[in-house]
């Protein structure tokens, strides 16, 4: 469900513990109106000036008060924000949720290029995740291992030799074997998912629309399919997407009209751009035990340096 209204009394009306997993991109306190042409060259845009900090803090600590409400004991809040505000908005998470229940300042990096501005070149934003409880939700994801992590020595078993020296273990037929339980590096809180070009094709042209892969991750680590998921400022309605393509409910709130009707489109037929850059990386990985026993079984045993 989409809805049309302020996400403050919309959130007032729903019940207690009744929410799995919120997250919200709100506006970030650029001080300025946000907006874009989309390919018809439509213009979309949503205002972000305000009287000052500290009207933007109230407004937002009053929201994740009523976040925080809804949310179930099991569940989560992801918030996303840059260096515009990111320090205040900490400050009001800890008030809010406790300091204990901060989980993960994430760092979403991606490359931009730029030589318009003085000093660093701005290549990140902050997504704070806290939990309600202790007992959240999480389901972990594993990547592979670098290319300059030896893989070898990791996945492979070992015992001792007659002389007591480390060796890697083998079949009865001569084949190395491999430990199971060695599922990959789990994943750090530095997301690198490329931004949404010019041409992706899940691009709708709204101002400071988030790609799919990246509130995908958020879904599937902190909520269960059929879980419900609210994000109280859902814009082009890149979370409703997400939450639909994994199966779970989504409930998407904006005080633009515009903002809704090109939800409710995309929610019509979800279109992901997929990252090939991403996509090289999880085939890497599931294809990574496979090739990992093959190179083994071409080479021959060697003893560990212990
Ligand atoms: C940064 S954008 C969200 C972009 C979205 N994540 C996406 O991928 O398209 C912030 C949104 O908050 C909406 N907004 C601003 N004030 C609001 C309020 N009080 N209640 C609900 N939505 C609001 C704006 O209309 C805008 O669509």
């Amino acid at each position: 469900m989409v809805i049309n209204g302020d996400g403050l009394t919309e959130m007032k009306k729903m019940g207690s513990e009744s929410i799995d997993l919120v997250y919200l991109d709100p506006p970030f306190f650029t001080q300025c109106r946000q907006t874009l042409k989309d390919k018809n060259l439509n213009e979309h845009s949503f205002d972000d000036q305000w009287a000052g900090i500290e009207a933007y803090k109230s407004f937002m600590k009053e929201r994740l008060s009523e976040c925080q409400r809804i949310l179930k004991k099991t569940g989560s809040i992801f918030l996303h924000c840059d260096r515009y505000a990111s320090h205040h908005l900490r400050i009001i998470l800890d008030e809010v949720f406790g300091a204990r229940n901060f989980q993960s300042e994430i760092i979403w990096s991606y490359r931009r290029w730029s030589n318009a501005k003085k000093g660093l070149l701005n290549a990140h934003q902050v997504i704070f995740f806290y939990s309600k409880t202790d007992k959240f939700t999480f389901n972990p994801i594993y990547n592979g291992y670098s290319e300059a992590t030896n893989i070898d020595q990791i996945f492979q078993k070992r015992k001792r030799d007659a002389n007591g020296k480390t060796v890697y273990r083998t079949s009865e037929l001569g084949n190395y074997e491999l430990i199971e339980e060695k599922k990959g590096v789990p994943l750090s809180d530095v997301w690198e998912i490329p931004y949404l070009n010019p041409k992706a094709r899940e691009r709708v042209g709204y101002p400071t629309q988030k790609p799919i892969l990246l509130l995908e991750r958020i879904v599937e680590i902190a909520s269960n399919p059929g879980d419900t998921i609210l994000d109280p400022f859902c814009g082009s309605g890149t979370t409703l997407v997400a939450a639909k393509l994994l199966g779970r409910k989504y409930l998407g709130i904006d005080t633009s009209p515009d903002a809704v009707a090109l939800s409710e489109k995309r929610l019509e037929n979800p279109i992901r751009s997929d990252s090939t850059l991403l996509k090289k990386g999880r085939l890497a990985y599931s294809n990574q035990n496979t090739e990992i026993l093959s190179l083994l079984n071409q080479i021959e045993a060697e003893p560990v340096q212990t």
